[in-house]
């Protein structure tokens, strides 16, 4: 059966999601674009053929061709939208970052559950094959006990009039981590700073701790010279670094770390350091919006279950939210409730 989707949002990021929904073949077909920006709307007319163009997001939720909306829109719609979305009988894909708050997510999670949809969160970074291969060397235990989370994602970026820099960026970062490590956190404590007379942080520094010793750290910069795309993550057996932007060698497996002997006196004596190989592992390159949205198609049918669904989406949401709560109390601590699963 054909997917027929809506998308509302239709500025930068809104092109790509239409241009892979209707890349879909038999899957899916974009039937609507919506933009309260009617000239954006022309381009659209060259991208998808078929589709019908409005400036209402009305006519979508009223439309019998169609199933799914797509909402890639600012954050500050995103809630309204997608609740308007499930309310319609209609499954929601939404862009990240899902909401503003975990209160506007939870009411999403509730509506979709009690209608049966899917209620779905764009955190692209997931499908990228390189963040599935880490995944799976994760999951086989290689790494061992993991220890630690380190991402820096800076670079001369585009100012969001509406977040700061962690809601544009370490929102990537946090999907990741969440997907990786699936740890509930116990407090987000953040840092950060706005320039040039603009009203959001700029530059911000995150870190999410647990309740074991396994803590998680983000940088996150608009105002960085270069491009940075890199996550360590560090185990008790091997480290490994994603780096998104090296071309076929994403990711790295180092055999080093330390080993403590406990049978000496000195402390020093006691930290030993093994300095073994580093593999590259090969990955699927597959563009990471055609793996998401295709698995989106399959979530609609029943066929899978979604790997970044409402519940995920409120994790992230939940991170940022404390993390803009803490950067107002100059960083002190703001603790995380247990979510559900
Ligand atoms: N998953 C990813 O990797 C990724 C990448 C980039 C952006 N995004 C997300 O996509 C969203 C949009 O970002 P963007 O950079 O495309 O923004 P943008 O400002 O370029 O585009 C947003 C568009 O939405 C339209 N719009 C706003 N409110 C609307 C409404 N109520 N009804 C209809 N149209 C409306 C605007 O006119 C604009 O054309 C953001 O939430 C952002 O975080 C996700």
């Amino acid at each position: 059966m054909t997917l027929r989707v809506g998308v509302v949002g239709f500025g930068y990021w809104g092109p790509n999601i239409v241009r892979n929904f209707a890349n879909l073949g038999r899957d899916a077909r974009v039937t609507w674009i919506c933009d309260t920006q009617g000239a954006r709307l022309e381009r659209a007319r060259e991208l998808v053929e078929g589709a019908r163009l409005t400036e209402r997001f009305e006519d979508l939720l009223e439309a019998d061709d169609c199933d799914a909306i797509a909402v890639i829109t600012p954050v500050a719609s995103h809630h309204a939208l997608a609740l308007a979305t499930l309310k319609a009988g209609k499954h929601a894909f939404v862009t990240k970052p899902m909401t503003r708050t975990v209160a506007e997510a939870a009411e999403l999670l509730d509506e979709a559950e009690k209608r049966g949809l899917t209620l779905f969160c764009d955190h692209t970074a997931v499908y990228h094959g390189a963040v599935k291969t880490a995944k799976d060397i994760i999951d086989r235990g290689e790494l061992g006990e993991l220890w630690y989370f380190d991402a820096v994602r800076i670079n001369l970026g585009l100012f969001q009039r509406d977040v700061n820099v962690l809601w544009d960026l370490a929102s990537h970062d946090l999907a990741v981590l969440d997907y990786w490590c699936g740890q509930q956190p116990v407090s987000v404590s953040a840092v950060g700073a706005a320039h040039g007379g603009q009203p959001h942080a700029d530059v911000a520094y995150l870190t999410v701790h647990y309740a074991s010793s396994f803590i998680a750290h983000v940088h996150a910069n608009w105002l960085s010279p270069t491009k940075v795309r890199r996550i360590i993550l560090g185990g008790n057996k091997k480290m490994l670094i994603f780096d998104e932007l090296e071309v076929s060698e994403k990711i790295k497996v180092y055999d080093r770390g330390i080993e403590v002997r406990t049978d000496e006196e000195i402390y020093d004596a006691l930290v030993q350091y093994r300095m073994g190989d580093m593999l590259a592992p090969r990955i699927d390159l597959t563009d990471a919006l055609a793996v998401e949205t295709r698995h989106f198609v399959r979530c609609t049918r029943g066929e899978e279950r979604p790997l970044t669904g409402g519940a995920a989406g409120m994790r992230v949401v939940q991170i940022l939210e404390a993390a803009s709560q803490s950067i107002g109390l100059g960083g002190a601590p703001v603790p995380c409730a247990t979510l559900r699963a």
